[in-house]
């Protein structure tokens, strides 16, 4: 009986102690998936968007304490007006003007990608800022570093405290604060998407006669309403001597990986130039010259890419400006303008 009557008190006492964490108050946000999208591939209920903790996540991204020069934000290579990317820059470049080696992909969709960077070499977005924070030529920083700066602010310690249940200042923490910001940043209100979803627009005739073209010659690796399927595949990039990337190589060690490059997704790509992952194309017309006239036989080409008359895509100059006409409907005004994302 007295055995009962501890572990009874036991329960009471650790069901008052959940309840105390439940107190804790959270606005938490909507995060609609479209119509026209698949499911996420993120564990949106293991760290489900709150208003506390996506506005933490918002001042992280912005902040260049997370750099070890103390000026070189996340938003500082990734600029929302080029949806997300480092406009103008053929490669990225971080903490004192230090050059890396590839070209700053878009933030959007995120939730809905299986492998980050170029490479595939991040599985998870939460862990993908730690890679910026530590390497070299980006952020040059430690997480450690960060996270005492960060617990030397009374705000922070504020802002934690209100995010989270414990309210540490902890790699987790802060990982999953800046997932909660990007989680967020959903990119489907663009004319493709308005008249796929038949809510009133239609396709004028070159944009209706670029996306036919789009769906014979590209859309077996830019599939989906992701524009990519998400694989590794080398489109016959002449090498580029200065860098040679090895691609997905560098990830799996395997010969057969040299050269592949995630397939990039195509939402927004009239406004990311420069193009390819070391950016060595300006402009959409010059990526369609290398898929009609520019492709290389290089280790592991994919097949696509061969056939009887040679190699790549054979396009007209017509053929070409038809599918630019299509790319240009798959730009969001809304997304690159939308204030929840923005600096001020
Ligand atoms: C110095 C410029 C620079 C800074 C600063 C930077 N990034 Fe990046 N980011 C890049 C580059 C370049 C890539 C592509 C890297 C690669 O492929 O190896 C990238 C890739 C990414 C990706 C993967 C996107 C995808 O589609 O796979 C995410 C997510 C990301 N960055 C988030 C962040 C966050 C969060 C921060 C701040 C903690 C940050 N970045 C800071 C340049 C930068
Ligand atoms: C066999 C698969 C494949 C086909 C077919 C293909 N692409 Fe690509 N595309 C890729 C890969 C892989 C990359 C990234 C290569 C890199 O950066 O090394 C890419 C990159 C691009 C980029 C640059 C994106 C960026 O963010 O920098 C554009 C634009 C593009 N492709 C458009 C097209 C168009 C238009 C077609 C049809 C004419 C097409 N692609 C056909 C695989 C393909």
């Amino acid at each position: 009986m007295r055995l009962l009557g501890i572990f009874c008190f036991l329960c009471v006492f650790l069901s008052c102690q959940e309840d105390a964490e439940q107190e804790k108050k959270y606005t938490y946000l909507d995060l609609e998936i479209p119509e026209n999208f698949p499911l996420p591939v993120y564990d949106i209920a293991n760290n489900r968007p709150t208003q506390e903790g996506f506005d933490l996540g918002k001042k992280l991204f912005y902040d260049g304490r997370l750099s070890s020069t103390g000026v070189i934000s996340c938003g500082f290579c990734h600029i929302q007006e080029f949806s997300f990317t480092h406009h103008t820059h053929i490669v990225s470049h971080g903490v004192n003007g230090a050059l890396g080696t590839r070209n700053a992909q878009g933030l959007q969709n995120l939730i809905f990608m299986k492998e980050f960077n170029w490479d595939g070499s991040v599985p998870h977005l939460d862990a993908q800022p730690i890679v910026p924070i530590t390497t070299e030529v980006e952020m040059n920083e430690s997480i450690t570093n960060v996270l005492e700066k960060l617990k030397a602010d009374p705000q922070y310690v504020e802002d934690f405290e209100k995010a989270f249940d414990n309210g540490e200042i902890d790699t987790e923490n802060m990982l999953k604060a800046l997932s909660q910001f990007m989680m967020m940043m959903v990119s489907a209100d663009t004319k493709y998407d308005r008249v796929m979803r038949n809510e009133g627009s239609t396709f004028n005739t070159e944009e209706q006669q670029g996306k036919t073209l789009f769906d014979t010659k590209c859309a077996s690796c830019h599939s989906g309403v992701l524009f990519t399927d998400q694989s590794f595949r080398n489109n016959g990039l002449p090498i580029d001597p200065q860098y040679n990337d090895i691609g997905r190589k560098r990830v799996t060690g395997q010969d057969n990986d040299l050269y592949k490059f995630k397939v990039p997704t195509l939402r927004n790509i009239a406004i990311t130039f420069p193009y390819m992952h070391d950016g060595r194309f300006s402009t959409l017309k010059d990526v369609l010259d290398h898929y009609d006239n520019g492709v290389a036989n290089t280790e592991n080409i994919d097949p696509l890419f061969v056939n009887e008359n040679g190699l790549g895509i054979p396009l007209t100059e017509n053929e070409k400006d038809l599918i630019i006409s299509f790319l240009n409907t798959l730009t969001d005004d809304n997304f690159i303008l939308d204030s929840r994302f923005s600096e001020f």
